[in-house]
């Protein structure tokens, strides 16, 4: 018998059994000596996602790209938000602007491919057009044959519709309920952690430090393995031998992020390669360690002193993610041919250890189709990171 899960939501259909979102996050938001983790249902049906999108991620900063994405004014990108036509724009000033990609008149979804657009945004439909900071500019013959304008019709009230952004680590976060505490608020227990870590002095490392994993998995299984520790010395022997599981510290921080240290942060270079520059300022006790943190709910950034990386996840489906990660140096310098191969060591040491991690959270993600697996137990020394993103995860769904 087909059923209806019983919840807040009319109208999620689960078909073969009932999903009762409560018993999906039965026991999750208690201690950690006491919680178990959240149901199998929310890593196993696309429902989920939805459900994710409207109560998890609208109300608060979600990631949806970076702003190299669209480095020069008139780069335009699509950008899918869990079935929200998006589209990211950088204006004649700049500034990175994000807006319903859908036009005013009849519905169209603007804009399929990423690209450069001279001046405006064409509608291919009947032709209005849009300048990059979303306003409308022209509407050919909508008064009739040769007449632009009519009586009436106020280009100012359809433009494309806005959506609240921010730009931090060059990482595009958007709220998309528009009603979420200020940005600079959100973030300012991480911003205050890294203070000494000047994002301004960074660059994007070009063609070869942006690339994209498709994982099998669901998003949150992503997040939770970049915020375990725990697994270093098995699933990855070869990082565990120069920054091992014992130089790992947790991080467990207000409500909306967690994540991991390592007080070992001594980058193994090609000989007669350059060195890579540093940040200067950076204090002494901050010299040789590195952090990633999650900034739930699909965000994560790993800091050192000499690049950082930020991955941001894609949901694409229940069991699909699109896992986006982009790295940057300090100063232009690194992206000078003398340091192509210093570039390619480092991508190809996160890579390695990426897709490592791959394999790991796809058989995850297997494990979530066991009835006799729900949700399983954490260890109370080495969880706790996972433990605070299902506990979020619980107080909001
Ligand atoms: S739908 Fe875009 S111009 Fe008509
Ligand atoms: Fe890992």
């Amino acid at each position: 018998m087909a059923n209806v899960i019983k919840d807040k939501s009319p109208g999620l259909a689960v078909s073969n059994r009932s999903i009762r979102i409560e018993t999906v996050m039965d026991g999750v938001d208690c201690s950690l000596a006491e919680a178990r983790g959240i149901g199998n249902d929310a890593y196993t049906h696309d429902s989920f996602l939805t459900l994710e999108r409207d109560r998890l991620m609208s109300p608060t900063w979600t990631c949806i790209g970076v702003g190299s994405d669209v480095p020069e004014p008139g780069d335009i990108k699509p950008v899918e938000f869990i079935g929200f036509p998006l589209l990211m724009a950088r204006a004649e000033n700049g500034e990175v602007r994000v807006l319903h990609n859908v036009c005013s008149h009849r519905g169209v979804r603007l804009v399929e491919q990423a690209g450069h657009v001279k001046r405006v945004i064409v509608c291919p439909y009947h032709s209005w057009s849009y300048n990059l900071d979303g306003t409308l500019f022209s509407t050919p013959h909508i008064g009739g044959q040769g007449k632009h304008g009519c009586e009436g019709f106020d280009k100012e009230k359809h433009p494309l519709r806005r959506v609240r952004s921010v730009i931090w680590f060059d990482m595009v976060f958007i709220n998309l309920s528009g009603d979420a505490p200020p940005f600079e608020d959100h973030i300012a227990p991480i911003a205050e952690r890294w203070k000494h870590y000047d994002t301004s002095r960074f660059h994007h490392g070009g063609a070869d430090s942006r690339w994209a994993l498709e994982l099998a998995c669901n998003w949150k299984l992503a997040v939770e393995n970049h915020n375990d520790a725990y697994h270093l010395p098995w699933v990855h022997p070869g990082l565990n031998s120069y920054s091992r599981f014992e130089d790992h510290y947790e991080i467990i921080g207000d409500d909306f992020y967690a994540g991991q240290g390592s007080n070992a942060y001594h980058p193994r270079r090609p000989e007669n390669a350059p060195q890579l520059p540093r940040l200067p300022d950076i204090p002494n006790e901050w010299q040789g360690r590195s952090e990633y943190i999650a900034i739930f709910p699909n965000a994560i950034v790993g800091i050192h002193m000499d690049h950082y990386w930020s991955v941001w996840l894609e949901p694409v489906a229940c069991n699909r993610t699109i896992e986006r990660m982009n790295l940057y140096f300090v100063g232009d310098q690194p992206l000078a041919a003398e340091f192509d191969i210093v570039r390619k060591v480092v991508t190809a040491e996160w890579l390695q250890i990426w897709s490592e991690d791959q394999e790991i959270v796809e058989r995850m993600q297997r494990g979530r189709n066991s009835p006799a697996f729900q949700g399983g137990v954490f260890s109370p020394a080495l969880d706790a990171a996972t433990h605070q993103l299902h506990r979020w995860y619980a107080r909001r769904m």
